[in-house]
C-alpha cells in the first residue's frame, strides 16, 4: 500500500525583515548575509502569531475542501516543534479545537529540535499504515529565535507546514526504508528558562554536514542512493548555505550530470526559505513545497531524498515518489501572493516586535492582531491560560 504526503501547505507571518537593512544595522557586508549565508529575508512574528495559530492558520488550507466525512477518518495529529507553548498541555489540543476536529483521536506535540518534523511524518505514515482507511495530520510550526546583534540573528525566521499524510497520497509516496542516526551533542539547544535559541554555531555546521556523511554513505551501501534515480535532494534549510554546503559534500562523489540536475533543484527548493528564514522543523517541508512549485521540470514517478536534521541530534535520509497530477494539490499563486502582500519592516519595528513578550505574572493581557485576515491568532492570555481567535 502506498502511504504519504495527500496534502501540504504552509502559512508564514505577514512581516518580514529585509537582511539588507539588517546587514546596514549590524555593519556587515550585506553579501555576507545574501551569499555567504544564503538568505534574503526573515519573517518576523508578533506575539499573535505563535506557533499554534501558524500552525493551525497552514492546516485551515489543507483541509480546504474536505468533507465533514473525511475528516472524520483524521486519527492522529502531532504537531512538531522547538517553540512550543506550554510544558504540559500539547499545542496540538489548542489546534484540535481551532481546527473543529473530531474528539475520537491522537493529539499530540514532540520535539526533537528540527527534526521532528521528519518524526512526526514518519510516525503518522506508519500509523497510516497500522490503521487502514486513517488519516494523520502533521504540523511542523516554529519560531526562530537567536536574539538581537547575536551570531544567529541572520538564521531566525517563522512559520509552518501541513500535511495530511494517507494512503494512496496525491503528493508524494514515503518509501519505508530510511537510514537513520542518532547521537547526543550539544550544537544547539534551548534551556526551559530561555525564549532564545544557544547555538555553538560552526560546530552545529560540522555535526550536520557529519550525520549527512554517516546516514548517505549507508544509505548507499544499501543501494539506497543510486543517484540517477534520484531527480531531487532536498535538506534541513536553517539557511539555504546549509543545505549548499550539504549538496556540495557529494560533488566529487557523484556523476556531474547527476550533481548538476540535483543543484539545479536544489535553486528551485529555496526560493521560499530564502524569503522566510528558518523554520526549525517546518524548514525540510519548506523546501519541498518550494520545489514542488517553483520547479516545472518535475514529472510523476520522479524519486527524491529528504535528509532531516536535528540538533541534538537525530538525521534521517529518507526518500518518496512523486505522485501523478501531484501538481493540482499545490498552491504555487496562494503562496506567492501571500510571500509578496508581507510588509516590510523598518529595523526599529523588527526590534520592537522582537522585544515584546507575554505576562507571566497570570494577569490579563490583550494580544494585539498581527493579521486580522488569518483564520486564527493568539487574542489573549489571563490566569497564565491561552485563547485563540
Ligand atoms: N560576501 C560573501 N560571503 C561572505 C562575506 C561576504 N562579504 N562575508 C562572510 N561571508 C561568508 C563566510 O565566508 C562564510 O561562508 P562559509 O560558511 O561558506 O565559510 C559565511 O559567510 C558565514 O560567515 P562566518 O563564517 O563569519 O559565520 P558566522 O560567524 O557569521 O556564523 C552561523 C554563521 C554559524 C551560521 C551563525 O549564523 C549561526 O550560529 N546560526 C545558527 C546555528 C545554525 O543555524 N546552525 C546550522 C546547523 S544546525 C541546524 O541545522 C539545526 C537548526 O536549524 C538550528
Amino acid at each position: 500500500m502506498k502511504v504519504g504526503i495527500d496534502r501540504i501547505a504552509f502559512s508564514t507571518p505577514n512581516r518580514y525583515l529585509d537582511l539588507v537593512d539588517l546587514a546596514h544595522a549590524r555593519g556587515v557586508d550585506p553579501n555576507k548575509y545574501l551569499i555567504g549565508i544564503g538568505q534574503s529575508k526573515m519573517a518576523v512574528p508578533t506575539l499573535s502569531q505563535d506557533i499554534v495559530a501558524m500552525g493551525a492558520n497552514a492546516a485551515q488550507e489543507v483541509l480546504k475542501g474536505l468533507s465533514d466525512d473525511e475528516k472524520s477518518l483524521i486519527g492522529l495529529l502531532i504537531v512538531a516543534t522547538e517553540s512550543g507553548v506550554d510544558q504540559s498541555k500539547a499545542s496540538a489540543l489548542f489546534v484540535h479545537e481551532l481546527l473543529n476536529l473530531t474528539a475520537s483521536m491522537r493529539t499530540i506535540e514532540i520535539k526533537e529540535a528540527c527534526y521532528a518534523g521528519t518524526a512526526g511524518l514518519q510516525l503518522a505514515a506508519d500509523f497510516v499504515r497500522a490503521h487502514a482507511g486513517a488519516k494523520a495530520l502533521v504540523i511542523a510550526a516554529d519560531i526562530a529565535r537567536y536574539g538581537l546583534g547575536s551570531g544567529g540573528e541572520v538564521t531566525q525566521g517563522a512559520g509552518a507546514v501541513a500535511m495530511m499524510v494517507s494512503a494512496n497520497p496525491h503528493i508524494l509516496s514515503l518509501e519505508e526504508h530510511s537510514v537513520v542516526l542518532s547521537r547526543s551533542t550539544d550544537d544547539f539547544w534551548r534551556p526551559n528558562y530561555s525564549t532564545e535559541a544557544c547555538a555553538k554555531g560552526k560546530y552545529s555546521e560540522q555535526v550536520y554536514l557529519e550525520m549527512f556523511a554517516q546516514v548517505w554513505r549507508e544509505a548507499k551501501s544499501l543501494g539506497l542512493t543510486s543517484v540517477g534515480d534520484l531527480q531531487a535532494l532536498l535538506f534541513h534549510i536553517p539557511f539555504s548555505k546549509m543545505g549548499r554546503k550539504g549538496l556540495r559534500s557529494l560533488e566529487s562523489m557523484i556523476p556531474p550530470a547527476d550533481y548538476e540536475r540535483l543543484t539545479a533543484r536544489f535553486e528551485k527548493a529555496i526560493v521560499y526559505g530564502r524569503e522566510v528564514g528558518n523554520l526549525y522543523t517546518a524548514s525540510l517541508y519548506l523546501s519541498l513545497i518550494s520545489l514542488l512549485e517553483q520547479d516545472d521540470s518535475l514529472r510523476a514517478n520522479d524519486r527524491i531524498g529528504l535528509f532531516s536534521y536535528g540538533s541534538g541530534s537525530v538525521a534521517e535520509l529518507f526518500f518518496g515518489t512523486l505522485q501523478s497530477g501531484y501538481n493540482d494539490r499545490l498552491n504555487r499563486a496562494g503562496h506567492e501572493a501571500m510571500l509578496a502582500a508581507r510588509q516590510r519592516l523598518s529595523m526599529s519595528e523588527y526590534e520592537s516586535i522582537f522585544s515584546d513578550s507575554l505576562v507571566v505574572d497570570g494577569s490579563r493581557q490583550d494580544i494585539e492582531d498581527g493579521d486580522p485576515a488569518a483564520p486564527h491568532a493568539l487574542s489573549r492570555i489571563e490566569g497564565h491560560e491561552r485563547f485563540y481567535r
